[in-house]
């Protein structure tokens, strides 16, 4: 469950964040619940010092927030290249700042977002913060319905104890894509590049939740404040 307290190192780590953000930025914004902070961080300062920017969001949900608070919003049929994303994390590997993404089903739409921009910065609270990905979490695999079992069966092949995600509906959880997540619990991992790679090459993943060399810096927010973390590689 998530606690008040958890929600303020998650506001900190989000507004910290929103002050880098710079007059004329084409700016990603992220998706859950650490991301809304920053959404509505990134609002404030628009409407106080009249900044220019315009964002391009990694979700419906994260789209229509930002409309409720007036944020101008772009597609890539106008912005192919973002100066910067800020996103949350279900998972954040010290040191490298890889991350498992895709708890909140955006997964899909956050790594296109994070792959077209110049710089990612994540943010989450201390809980996110593992010595090995996959400690705490499931890797979310996004597939498409077609022949889902059968990809299922090909992520049970490379070690991924798959079960697709449900909703609240009790039907298979359907993304903004129209596609599946299915979830792979590989546990703690040795090796996420070899388990990337193996994904890359499953018949029937779109895309999955290990988010490799992608963020440059991480805000984290704790007990002790805001810690500030660099990748290391
Ligand atoms: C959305 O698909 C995810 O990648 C989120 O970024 C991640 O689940 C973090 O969400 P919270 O900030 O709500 O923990």
């Amino acid at each position: 469950m998530v606690s008040s307290e958890q929600n303020q190192w998650k506001k900190a780590a989000a507004e910290a964040a929103a002050k880098l953000v710079e007059d004329g930025m084409v700016v990603g914004l992220g998706t859950g619940s650490t991301a809304a902070f920053f959404v509505s961080a990134l609002a404030r300062r628009i409407a106080e010092e009249r900044l220019r920017i315009v964002g391009i969001p990694t979700s419906e949900q994260t789209a229509a927030h930002a409309r409720t608070l007036n944020i101008p919003l772009a597609t890539f049929a106008e912005q192919t290249q973002l100066d910067f994303t800020v996103d949350g994390a279900d998972e954040i590997e010290i040191g490298t700042l890889y991350l498992i993404k895709g708890h909140g089903g955006a997964l899909l739409r956050e790594k296109i977002v994070a792959a077209a921009s110049r710089r990612m910065t994540v943010i989450a609270d201390e809980t996110k913060i593992v010595e090995r990905l996959g400690s705490l979490v499931a890797v979310p695999v996004e597939v498409v319905q077609f022949g889902w079992q059968a990809t299922q069966n090909k992520l049970q092949e490379v070690g991924g104890n798959p079960s697709v995600r449900i909703g609240p509906d009790g039907k298979p959880f359907i993304t903004d894509g129209g596609n599946y997540i299915i979830d792979c619990a590989f546990g703690p991992m040795q090796n996420p590049k070899e388990i990337a790679h193996h994904l890359d090459h499953v018949v029937g993943a779109v895309e999955h939740g290990l988010f490799l060399g992608f963020a440059r810096e991480a805000f984290i927010g704790g007990r002790d404040g805001v810690k500030l973390l660099k990748r290391s590689e």
